[in-house]
């Protein structure tokens, strides 16, 4: 979890803006850890959004991406005193703001809510089940199908982490499998769970279990069957008898 790329990004300066043309430069941190050594600080100039030039802690200088980018990332890198000032950005700039961002926001966690469900197979296809994992966060999360305890990995597809729009993140994943063939369970780990989330798929029971139940749900619905039956002869029978004047 802790290898994923974290980013805090801020949009610093705004050069200019006219009728839809919009330049602008982001000061960036990347970071998979609060350790000096794990944050990249990275300053980029877009024009629309296109990326100009980029400065990076790990390069050390500006690189230009088209021809204005180069002579511009030339020009900034002739001026030694603004180089020796970005040089120190990771420093002043990421080694301030990383913890911060590290303890107000990413130590902070929300459980997952997991929805099983079947998807009616394309033709030629296996049975297909999907299981949608929503309002989690941080985004960092491993959605596993397993068959009878044993993870699979054949007839997987899992979407990105997609972000709902709210600081929670939700993602998919699609297991082909051959109905029968055991337990099916969709297993999700996160930050925000003590020990991995299992959802069962309910229809994937023993089908010993599923006996069980029918031979139930039949009893049941005799029992109702002869409740009506003798609630009917008794409606019959009593609307049949008449009443007699005693006197
Ligand atoms: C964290 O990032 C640094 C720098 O990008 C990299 O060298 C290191 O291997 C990463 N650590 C993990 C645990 O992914
Ligand atoms: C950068 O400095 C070199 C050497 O002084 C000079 O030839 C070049 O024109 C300069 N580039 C820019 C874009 O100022």
């Amino acid at each position: 979890m802790t290898s994923a790329i974290l980013s805090v990004s801020v949009l610093l300066i705004v050069f200019c803006t006219a009728d839809g043309f919009l330049s602008f430069g982001v000061d960036r941190c990347q970071f998979n850890s609060t350790n000096p050594e794990d944050i990249e600080y990275i300053y980029s100039e877009y024009f629309n959004k296109k990326e100009l030039l980029r400065f990076s802690s790990s390069v050390g200088k500006f690189v230009g991406f088209d021809k204005y980018g180069k002579y511009q990332a030339e020009y900034f890198n002739n001026n030694t005193a603004y180089l020796e000032q970005m040089r120190n950005e990771k420093a002043r700039y990421c080694g301030r703001n990383v913890p911060n961002d590290n303890n107000c926001i990413l130590s902070k966690s929300v459980e997952p809510y997991v929805v099983l469900s079947s998807v009616p197979p394309a033709p030629g296809h296996h049975a297909t089940l999907a299981c949608s994992v929503f309002k989690f966060f941080p985004k960092e999360i491993t959605v596993e199908w397993q068959i009878n305890g044993k993870t699979v990995t054949t007839g997987v597809s899992t979407t990105d982490v997609l972000p709902s729009g709210d600081w929670y993140n939700q993602v998919h994943s699609n297991l082909e499998y051959t109905p029968g063939s055991g337990e099916v369970s969709c297993v999700v780990h996160h930050r925000s769970l003590m020990k991995p989330l299992a959802t069962v798929w309910e229809s994937s029971m023993p089908e010993s279990e599923k006996s069980k139940i029918a031979i139930g749900a039949s009893g049941l619905i005799l029992g109702l069957i002869l409740t009506l039956a003798g609630f009917i002869y008794y409606k019959t029978k009593s609307r049949g008898r008449i009443l007699v004047p005693s006197s």
